[in-house]
C-alpha cells in the first residue's frame, strides 16, 4: 500500500545511499576531500561520474579551477574521516593532512589518489550545469585503480545525519 508523503519523508527511504570522496587541490597545494551522496555514472563509453556539489564547497572552486578530480571509494574503516570530510569546509584547512589519511600520486591529473581507497578514478572535468539548485559537474574518467585488497568494502550511508558505516 502506499500513502502520499511529503519530499523529504519519501527520500528520507533512499538510504542506505553510496558516499565517495571528491579529491582536489588547492593553490598552495593542500589536500582537499568533500563527502558526496549524489554521485552516479552517466555514461561508460567514455567513463564518466556526475556529482552534485552545493555551491558553498571549496571542492565546487577548486574543480572549477583545476578541471580536474580524483572520486574514491571510501572504505568501511574511513567513517570518521569520511564524516571530517563531509561536515568540515576546507577554504582555510588542510583537510588533507588533518585527515591523517594517505595520498599518493595520480597518473594522469595533478590530484592525489587516496592509498587505502577501495578505488579511485581520476577525472578531467567535462561541463557543469544546474537544472535545478544543485551544481552538477561530469567528469571523464582517464585513469581508475583498485585496491589489491579484494576484502577491503565500501562505506555507506545508512541514515538521516550521516551513519556511516
Ligand atoms: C555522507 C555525506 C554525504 C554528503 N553529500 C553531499 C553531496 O552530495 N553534495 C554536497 O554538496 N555536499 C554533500 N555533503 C556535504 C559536504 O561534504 C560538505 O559540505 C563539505 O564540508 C564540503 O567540503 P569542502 O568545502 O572542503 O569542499 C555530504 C556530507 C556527508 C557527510
Amino acid at each position: 500500500m502506499q500513502k502520499p508523503a511529503k519530499i523529504e519523508e519519501a527520500w528520507g527511504r533512499k538510504y542506505p545511499e553510496q558516499v565517495v570522496l571528491a579529491v582536489t587541490k588547492a593553490p598552495d597545494g593542500r589536500i582537499n576531500a568533500m563527502a558526496i551522496g549524489w554521485v552516479c555514472i552517466v555514461s561508460d563509453d567514455p567513463p564518466m561520474f556526475l556529482l552534485g556539489i552545493d555551491d558553498p564547497a571549496f571542492t565546487l572552486e577548486l574543480i572549477r579551477n583545476n578541471k580536474e578530480f580524483v572520486i574514491a571509494y571510501p572504505s568501511k574503516d574511513m567513517a570518521e574521516e569520511t564524516l571530517y570530510f563531509g561536515t568540515v569546509h576546507g577554504h582555510k584547512e588542510d583537510k588533507g593532512a588533518k585527515s591523517g589519511l594517505k595520498f599518493i600520486p595520480a597518473e594522469k591529473v595533478d590530484v592525489p589518489l587516496l592509498a587505502d581507497a577501495v578505488a579511485n578514478f581520476e577525472c578531467k572535468l567535462v561541463t557543469e550545469y544546474r537544472p535545478g539548485n544543485c551544481p552538477l559537474v561530469v567528469g571523464e574518467v582517464v585513469a581508475s585503480h583498485v585496491n589489491t585488497d579484494e576484502s577491503v568494502s565500501r562505506l555507506v550511508n545508512c541514515g538521516k545525519g550521516y551513519q556511516l558505516k
